[in-house]
């Protein structure tokens, strides 16, 4: 479906900087992180970056939802460093391959080929870990959402874990108060899940991750009764109830697929929210106000987001003499 839309049009960038976050808002959630630390080491690493994920987009629209998602699911398990990039060793069974992931993350190229062009310029200095954030940002941007600075600094992990990445990584069919959990054991809180889950106003998600709630929602037989019936009857056709179907793409956001806005909470309102974890957002009323409000606000919506995204890209870095610089993002040095 992503390759019949060609139009790139939306991704011209009109409001460069109205959302650039001041330098305070970078230091108090990651203390030893610094948005220049690359400027004297490889002062062309921004325009690498941009240039790859740039091209990538311009390839593969939808490559901008899954750099987002990609960096989600490294912050998440284990902290930003780099180890969702890890592939499987001998010693190690990595991130790579956990549920969440398998067949289901994408952008791995993209960040290879970036990299390659970054040892290029500047050797052995920019953590791949700083490289997916700096990506991240980009692809938002060029999705039509905010930019914001990127604290970098940030060393690539050893290890990477398919345990902890089962166990860390928020699933669809947990309810709600689980995946608080999981986001507020990483020093997020109930915003950030509010804010960060407006990262599905991109991409795409296959069948097999919402279809219980086209045919059984609760064992009765029946959909789930909260999904609109419009949504109920376009979803079924790209699902029919038959297990070649669970890795058919539906869009997360049908309103604006390509888009970084604020529809996705003005279709939770609407109960067309995708995943089950989506339309949870409005069972809670803490939750629902939040909802309500970037539904109405959409500038405050992408403010919010760039805050909670600096603040998700600080979770448990490696700083200083902590890990390593990777040479190729897949394997330890
Ligand atoms: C709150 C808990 C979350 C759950 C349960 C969840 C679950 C999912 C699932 C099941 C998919 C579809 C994957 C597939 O079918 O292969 C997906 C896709 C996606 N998720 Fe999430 N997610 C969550 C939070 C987030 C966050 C915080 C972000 C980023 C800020 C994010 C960004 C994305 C994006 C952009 C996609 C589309 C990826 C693509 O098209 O390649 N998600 N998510
Ligand atoms: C940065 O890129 C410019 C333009 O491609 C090039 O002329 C310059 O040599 C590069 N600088 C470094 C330090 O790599
Ligand atoms: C372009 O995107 C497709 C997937 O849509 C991918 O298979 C292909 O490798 C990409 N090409 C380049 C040059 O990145
Ligand atoms: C949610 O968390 C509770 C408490 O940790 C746990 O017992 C339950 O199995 C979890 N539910 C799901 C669906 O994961
Ligand atoms: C939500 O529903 C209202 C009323 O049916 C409709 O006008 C609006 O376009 C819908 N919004 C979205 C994002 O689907
Ligand atoms: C949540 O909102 C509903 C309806 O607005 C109300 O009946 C209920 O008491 C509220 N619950 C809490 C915990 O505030």
């Amino acid at each position: 479906m992503e390759k019949t839309i060609s139009n790139l049009s939306f991704l011209v960038p009109i409001v460069f900087g109205l959302f650039f976050l001041g330098h305070n808002d970078v230091v108090s959630v990651s203390g030893q992180l610094d948005n220049k630390f690359y400027d004297n080491k490889c002062p062309n690493l921004t325009r690498i970056v941009r240039n790859g994920v740039w091209s990538a987009i311009s390839n593969d629209t939808r490559m901008a939802a899954s750099l987002l998602r990609l960096h989600f699911h490294d912050c998440i398990v284990n902290g930003c460093d780099g180890s969702v990039l890890l592939d499987d060793t001998n010693n190690i069974r990595g991130e790579k391959n956990a549920l969440g992931n398998r067949n289901s993350l994408r952008g791995f190229e993209v960040i290879d080929t970036i990299k390659t062009n970054i040892e290029k310029a500047c050797p052995s200095i920019v953590s791949c870990s700083d490289i997916l954030n700096l990506a991240v940002r980009e692809a938002v941007y060029l999705a039509g959402g905010p930019y914001w600075n990127v604290p970098l600094g940030r060393r690539d992990g050893v290890t990477s874990s398919e345990a902890s990445a089962n166990a860390e990584i928020p699933s669809p069919f947990e309810p709600l108060a689980n995946i608080t959990t999981k986001f507020t054991n990483k020093g997020l809180n109930v915003k950030d899940v509010v804010v960060l889950s407006g990262g599905h106003t991109i991409g795409f998600a296959q069948c097999v991750t919402f279809k219980q709630r086209l045919f059984d929602f609760d064992g009765s037989g029946n959909p789930d009764p909260t999904l609109d019936l419009s949504l109920l009857s376009n979803l079924l056709s790209i699902c029919p109830n038959q297990a070649s179907s669970d890795t058919n793409l539906a869009p997360l956001d049908p309103v604006s697929i390509f888009k970084f806005d604020n529809i996705y909470y003005k279709n939770l309102i609407n109960n067309t929210g995708l995943l089950m974890s989506d339309q949870a957002l409005m069972t809670d009323n803490t939750t629902a106000s939040m909802v309500q409000n970037y539904a109405r606000y959409p500038y405050l919506f992408l403010k919010d987001f760039a805050t909670s995204m600096v603040k998700l890209s600080g979770v448990g870095v490696l700083t200083g003499q902590d890990g390593q610089i990777r040479k190729n993002c897949r394997v330890v040095n």
